[in-house]
């Protein structure tokens, strides 16, 4: 075991882990930051996506060694009451069904913008098309995103 120090939603938290733990147990085990959600473990569905410096990354494929000395921000650090315009597009559209990947598919939407505020047609999709779900909300997806991409561009 070794002893990390993480910055996570704008907090100091030092965690004593293996190595190579993926970033998504650290998250939920140990800091019980259960809103980032085990889906394949294999960086396959996209449910883990946190944002590492900005981007949209697979936290089960992360190990917490590597994460070190980065920003990282899960869907708790989105904003501290929900208000990101990403939270209202999807809570105005009533995009989750049963909810399960909707973390990942906000924090895969908020990488891509930090990256390209204004992403083209293909840019959303290529982005948004990684990541799974199951219930098949992928229209109000689409249409929440798109709702959020104008609101941060006002
Ligand atoms: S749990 Fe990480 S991509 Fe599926
Ligand atoms: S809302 Fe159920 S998996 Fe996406």
């Amino acid at each position: 075991m070794s002893l990390f120090s993480l910055q996570i939603n704008g907090h100091t938290h030092n965690v004593e882990s293996e190595p190579d733990m993926p970033l998504l147990w650290v998250l939920r085990d140990i800091l019980d930051l259960t809103g980032t959600k085990f889906g394949c473990g294999v960086a396959s569905c996209g449910a883990c996506t946190v944002l590492v410096d900005g981007d949209a990354v697979r936290s089960c494929v992360l190990p917490v060694q590597n994460a070190v000395g980065s920003a990282i921000t899960t869907i708790e650090g989105l904003s501290p009451d929900g208000a990101h315009p990403i939270q209202k597009a999807w809570e105005a559209v009533g995009v989750p069904q049963c909810g399960y990947c909707q973390s990942g598919q906000m924090m895969t939407l908020a990488g891509l913008i930090n990256r390209h505020p204004k992403p083209s047609e293909a840019e959303l999709s290529a982005a948004m098309s990684q990541v799974l779900c199951r219930c098949g909300t992928y229209h109000r997806i689409r249409q929440a995103a798109l709702m959020a991409i104008d609101a941060m561009n006002q």
